[in-house]
């Protein structure tokens, strides 16, 4: 069985990305292939209490930086070992809303833990688990930011960490930029700001592209 290709999605809060990858996985789905979809933090149950507690628990007000990015690799940790790495073995293809670029970014540059310390622990929880592409939807800080807050939310409230001011948006759109200056072959930088359709349309091409690539590889 050929193991199925990774494809995560990464960018700021109301880039747009979490649309892209529904439209990314109905194309798949609709030419035959099977598709497994799931985010993080999440995605498994104990990933799920991981993410109340990241986002919404009233005591993760007082959450430390270290704190914060040891419960992100412990979701990642086990939606790798639950999820992923069985439906790659089972040639499924798997796409990710956010994966470990995202703790690299969030944790490591916006929150200015060591980088180090986070490329260790990406490392560690992902395995072998690393992604064949990574699209960052790229949007300005203060258009995402506005998108962001129209969002509705049952309680209207925003999270945890949709509370941090402007700047901090700024410094994860720039290492998000950064990222896909530094790794090209894997990271895709796709500009969010036309409409869905045209950005679903790129996303599209590339992935045709990195599959028709494998195939010429058999
Ligand atoms: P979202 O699923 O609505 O994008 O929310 C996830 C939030 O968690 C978002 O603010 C980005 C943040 N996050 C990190 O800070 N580090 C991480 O490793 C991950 C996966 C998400």
């Amino acid at each position: 069985m050929r193991r199925g290709l990774l494809i995560t999605f990464e960018g700021s809060e109301g880039c747009g990305k979490s649309t892209q990858v529904e439209r990314l996985a109905a194309r798949l789905k609709k030419q035959g292939t099977p598709v497994l979809v799931t985010r993080e933090p999440g995605g498994t149950a104990i990933g799920e209490q991981i993410r109340h507690l990241l986002k919404f628990a009233p005591e993760s007000a007082a959450m430390t930086p270290e704190t914060e990015l040891l419960l992100f690799e412990a979701s990642r940790a086990q939606l790798v070992r639950e999820l992923i790495e069985p439906a790659l073995a089972n040639g499924q293809t798997v796409i990710c809303d956010r994966f470990f670029d995202s703790t690299t970014v969030y944790q490591g540059v916006a929150r200015r833990l060591p980088s180090e310390v986070v490329e260790q622990l990406n490392r560690f929880a992902v395995g072998n688990a690393i992604p064949d592409i990574t699209f960052v939807v790229d949007l300005d800080a203060a258009t995402a930011r506005a998108r962001m807050l129209r969002r509705v939310r049952p309680a209207g409230n925003r999270d945890r960490m949709e509370q941090e001011p402007q700047e901090f948006y700024e410094r994860v759109a720039e290492a998000y930029r950064e990222l896909a200056k530094h790794e090209p072959q894997r990271v895709i930088l796709i500009d969010g700001s036309p409409s869905a359709d045209q950005v679903e349309a790129e996303i599209w091409a590339a992935v045709e592209s990195k599959i028709a690539t494998r195939e010429s590889q058999i």
